[in-house]
Formats: structure tokens, sequence, C-alpha cells
């Protein structure tokens, strides 16, 4: 069977004053096409690290990541730019976006760079109100990036991250600025992509955000420790109560 993201012997060393710090030690998994993968474990064990490494964020010190059959740890920093906006979707903790723009002109910015899919300007605006209206904020488009809620916000990085319609999403604590009622809509949307097709690898400290995943990795030590595959079959609150009982079980 054929991969789409396949990550080979990781490893990631900041080196700080001539110390170094070992953050992911040779790392290996996969994810298959149509897969949400959810990436736990404790405060610093380097979630957001593997999340960066792997999309090509950050160069990791060595190891292997091929996404789709291309092997992008030996591209070019140019060549992997073009990787990560055509390929790649990004959801951050922190929502960056543009000040001096409207919420529909920072969703349609990646777009205006990217030329994979031969669009006019007219067609990409279209396709911009339709992501929009998709995640329900067609009606903050004109607004500035501060007269929104956290949550349009985080939608509205959701329509951006999609408006190239990526390989595969990234998303590094998606919910972690959210309150309950947020989250869980901002979850809802991410979900239905996935179900859509759109293969996710998310960094997240919630339960019950990560129990909406189809498996969920482990980290501790620098390396993938453990990894929960979710049961078929049972409703959300069993899913937090089973994801619960195995975080129990890796000391966290
Ligand atoms: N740019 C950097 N330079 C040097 N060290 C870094 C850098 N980024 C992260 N680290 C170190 O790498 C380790 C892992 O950090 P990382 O941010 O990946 O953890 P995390 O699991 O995402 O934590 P959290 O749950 O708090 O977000 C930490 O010891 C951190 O200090
Ligand atoms: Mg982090």
């Amino acid at each position: 069977m054929k991969h789409l993201l396949e990550v080979k012997d990781l490893c990631k060393t900041y080196v700080i004053e001539k110390r170094q710090n070992n953050v992911l030690k040779n790392v290996s998994f996969t994810v298959e096409d149509g897969e949400m993968v959810g990436i736990m474990g404790p405060s610093g064990s380097g979630k957001s690290t593997l999340l960066y490494s792997v999309s090509g964020m950050d160069r990791a010190t060595s190891g292997k990541v091929i996404l789709d059959g291309k092997e992008i740890t030996k591209l070019s920093e140019r060549e992997l730019a073009s990787v990560r906006l055509n390929d790649m979707g990004f959801i951050f903790q922190q929502m960056f976006m543009m000040k001096n723009l409207t919420i529909m002109d920072n969703i349609l910015l990646p777009a205006i760079e990217c030329d994979k899919n031969n669009e006019s300007k007219k067609e990409k605006i279209e396709r911009c109100e339709s992501l929009m209206r998709k995640l329900g904020i067609i009606e903050i488009a004109g607004n500035d990036i501060n007269e929104v809620s956290g949550g349009q916000l985080q939608r509205a990085c959701i329509a951006r991250s999609l408006m190239n319609n990526p390989k595969v999403l990234f998303a590094d604590e998606p919910t972690g600025a959210l309150n309950r009622q947020s989250s869980s809509e901002v979850m809802d949307e991410i979900c239905k992509l996935n179900k859509e097709g759109t293969t996710v690898l998310m960094v997240t400290h919630d339960a019950k955000v990560a129990s909406r995943c189809s498996r969920v990795l482990y980290i501790a030590d620098g390396n993938i420790q453990s990894e929960y595959k979710m049961p078929e079959g049972l409703n959300e609150k069993e899913r937090e109560r089973a994801l619960k009982n195995w975080l129990m079980d890796q000391g966290w």
C-alpha cells in the first residue's frame, strides 16, 4: 500500500550555547490517504517540532519525509516552498493573518501565488466565497481581522489553509485558543473536511479533540511511545473515555 506520508528515522536536534537538545530521535510513522491522525504527549515532548519538521516548516537534522512519493527532505528551499504552497495546509493555535487585509483577502492570499488549478482571479474569488459559505463565515468576508470572534478567525484560517486544495492539512493546537463551543465548531469543520477526503495530522492537548481522530500517536522522550487506533462503533463520549484510559496508561 502506498502511504500518503512516510516519516523515516526523523531526528531534530537543537543546539543552544553548545548544548544539544535531541528533541526527536529516529521517529518513524506513516499516514494513509484520508486518515486523521492526532499527536499527543507532554508539554515540551516535541509535538510541534515534529509537525514542523515533517511539514518542512523547519529542517529536520536527519531522516526522511516522503509526501505522496516525493522525498521532501531532499528539496531545496525553493522547491519546498512550492510543495508547502501547493500540497500542504497549515492551521496554528496562534492565528496569523495580515492586519491590513480583510478576512476574504487573507483567505485568497495563498491562491494568488498558486497556479496549480489554472484559474482566473474571478474563479479564485468564487471558490473562496464558496469555502467561506461552507465554513459559515461568508457574512464576515469584508471585516477586518480584529472585527471577528476567535472561532470565526480560526474558521477563516481553516478556509485559507484549504484554498489550494492541500493533500494534507497540518494543525498545531487548532482549538488551543478557543472556548468549548468554538472549539467544537472548529473540530466539526475539520472532521467534515476529513470525511470529504483531506488527510489531517493534528497536535492537540485536548483528549476530547483527539478522540475525533482515527488514530493517536503518543510522543515521549523524543519518540513515539505508543499509538492508539480508535475502536469503531463508539459514540462520542465512549471514544473520549477510551482515549483517556489509554492516555493514563501512557503516563499522561
Ligand atoms: N526553535 C527552537 N530552538 C531551540 N529549542 C527549541 C526550539 N523549538 C523548540 N525547542 C525545544 O524543543 C523541545 C520540544 O519543543 P516543542 O515546542 O516541540 O514541544 P511541544 O510538545 O510542542 O510542547 P507544547 O505542548 O508545550 O506545545 C523543548 O525542549 C523546546 O525547548
Ligand atoms: Mg507545541
